[in-house]
């Protein structure tokens, strides 16, 4: 495939790199992983920042540094504890590829990072973007790093009007940035560009009169940068009812269950529940059934707590959540234990549990 960018010989690419480096080296926001160019601290920070907002991802950064500073640590680390350093963030296969990769990190290239995009790209859960990420920041090297923001960001300068929600639309954006690169400072320059996006360049209403690079972008120049970028709308959600119930045995200690070890929150633990196929027709006693049907589980249903939605990137979790009994008889294994509230600290929970921890909390 040929790509044109009918706009980039009109940029004077000299004076681009110019003024945005020179306005990144003043306004850049202070943050953590920008305190050394560690290639393993850029990699940390790159995988949470894919899905995650700076803001949140700024305390996550700083205790899952504490708690695995080397790549030695996080290679050596049981998995259940580095869950719980991610718990609440997210995409958990983030995590569990990042421990992948460091494990063969330290195997296969003695702990170091490794420095050319072939075998960077060979690691797992490192994409494009990453790849590029870590070898421009950490290693100085001018790959493009090109992620949603920097695609909004070259849309609009360089007023490309491809779909940036296509897959195929990040080789043009590639292209871009190898042609406008800094070779002087790729880290600078690729960083800059995010921080465009996030500080400037933001998805609505761009504040275009504070712009560094104000005076090369084709979409100021034409008019249309609210109209950039171009981004189809993904397929609508898909809506799944749960009941879930927080149940108790004789002694107080409150039922969890660990969800199975691939697929959606692979491994996390939870409180149980069914899916609910036509959820206004059924009842508290059919619900009753369905637990102790499909979970081989004895348990009575007290009341309704709350309802609560949550939403993931292409479903929909709706959840009743009831509290309850679970009668005599039952026995822990792997994959269901009985604790007290403080042993549950010891557990990662996805961020749907612990809305749910938090209304039979208030309901007690
Ligand atoms: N978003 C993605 N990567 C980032 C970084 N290194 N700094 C700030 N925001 C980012």
């Amino acid at each position: 495939m040929i790509i044109e960018l009918k706009n980039i010989e009109k940029i004077n690419i000299n004076d681009f790199q110019k003024d945005l480096i020179s306005w990144f080296i003043a306004e850049q926001r202070d943050l953590p992983w920008r305190k050394d160019q560690d290639p393993y601290k850029v990699w940390v920070s790159e995988i949470m920042l894919q899905q995650t907002r700076v803001d949140t991802v700024i305390p996550y950064f700083n205790r899952f540094i504490e708690w695995f500073p080397t790549i030695e640590n996080l290679a050596e680390a049981e998995e259940d504890r580095v869950l719980k350093a991610w718990e609440g963030l997210g995409y958990y296969s983030r995590v569990r590829n990042l421990q992948s990769a460091v494990r063969e990190v330290k195997e296969k290239y003695n702990g170091e990072v490794p420095n050319t995009p072939e075998e960077i790209s060979g690691l797992k859960g490192v994409g494009p973007y990453t790849a590029g990420a870590i070898l421009s920041i950490a290693y100085g090297l001018p790959e493009p790093a090109v992620d949603g923001n920097v695609m909004r960001v070259l849309s609009r300068i360089l007023s490309i009007w491809e779909d940036i929600a296509k897959s195929s639309s990040r080789k043009v954006f590639e292209k871009a940035v190898r042609a406008l690169i800094s070779h002087e400072d790729p880290s600078a320059f690729n960083q800059a560009l995010m921080e465009l996006g996030a500080l400037i360049c933001t998805p609505t209403s761009p504040s275009c009169l504070l712009c560094p690079v104000r005076d090369h972008c084709h979409a100021f120049d034409e008019g249309v940068q609210n109209e950039l970028p171009i981004k189809t709308k993904k397929n609508k959600t898909r809506e799944v009812h749960l009941a879930a119930a927080i149940l108790t045995n004789e002694n107080g200690n409150i039922l969890i269950h660990r969800r199975p070890a691939t697929g959606l929150l692979a491994n996390l633990w939870e409180f149980p529940n069914v899916e609910v196929y036509h959820p206004m027709q059924t009842e508290r006693e059919q619900m009753v059934e369905l637990f102790n049907q499909s979970l081989e589980l004895n348990i009575n249903l007290e009341k309704i707590i709350g309802q609560l939605e949550h939403v993931f990137s292409h479903l929909v979790w709706n959840i009743k959540v009831f509290n309850g009994k679970l009668n005599s008889g039952f026995q822990e294994s792997d994959e269901w234990k009985l604790v007290s509230l403080e042993e549950m600290k010891e557990y990662a929970f996805p961020v749907s549990s612990q809305k749910m921890l938090k209304l039979y909390l208030t309901h007690q």
